[in-house]
């Protein structure tokens, strides 16, 4: 297993219902380690520049109204297999679909305010550490 690197974002949802401090024991739980991380209050530019390849989809513009309607946490998320460990840690995007136990079977109720987001591939996960943090903020252990 090779060690990686993720990006996770608790979303507004789940910072709303101070949710921030069970999901990441869940990340540690899980042998994860959080070498970076901030909250945020995303602008539309910024929201929208993270959601780019989704630009043409129907749900775009609330999916943006959404990232924007409170503050986020974005954290690096580093361990043996960080990006599947995370996503499966965080479930399926429709909560109503995701296993029990999951980050978004316990705090999220729709799919468009789904509690966490993951990085998804390692390239995924290049470019979205790269778009919230500079190297210095990144600090392994
Ligand atoms: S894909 O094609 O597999 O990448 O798309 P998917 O993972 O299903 O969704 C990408 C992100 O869009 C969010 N999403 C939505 N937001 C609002 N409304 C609707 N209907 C909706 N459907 C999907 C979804 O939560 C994904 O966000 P992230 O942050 O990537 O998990």
């Amino acid at each position: 297993m090779a060690t990686e690197r993720t990006l996770s974002i608790i979303k507004p949802d789940a910072v709303a219902k101070n949710a921030i401090g069970e999901i990441i024991a869940r990340f540690e739980k899980a042998g994860l380690q959080v070498v970076a991380a901030k909250m945020l209050q995303l602008s539309e530019e910024k929201a929208g520049g993270f959601y780019a390849e989704h630009k043409e989809r129907p749900f775009f513009k609330d999916l943006v109204g959404f990232m924007t309607s409170g503050p986020v946490v974005v954290q690096v998320l580093e361990g043996n297999d960080a990006i599947a460990k995370n996503r499966d840690l965080m479930g399926a995007t429709n909560p109503k679909e995701a296993a029990p136990g999951t980050i978004r079977a316990d705090f999220a109720e729709t799919i468009d305010a789904n509690a966490v987001h993951g990085s998804d591939s390692s390239a995924s996960a290049e470019r979205e550490i790269a778009y919230f943090f500079s190297a210095d903020e990144i600090c392994p252990r």
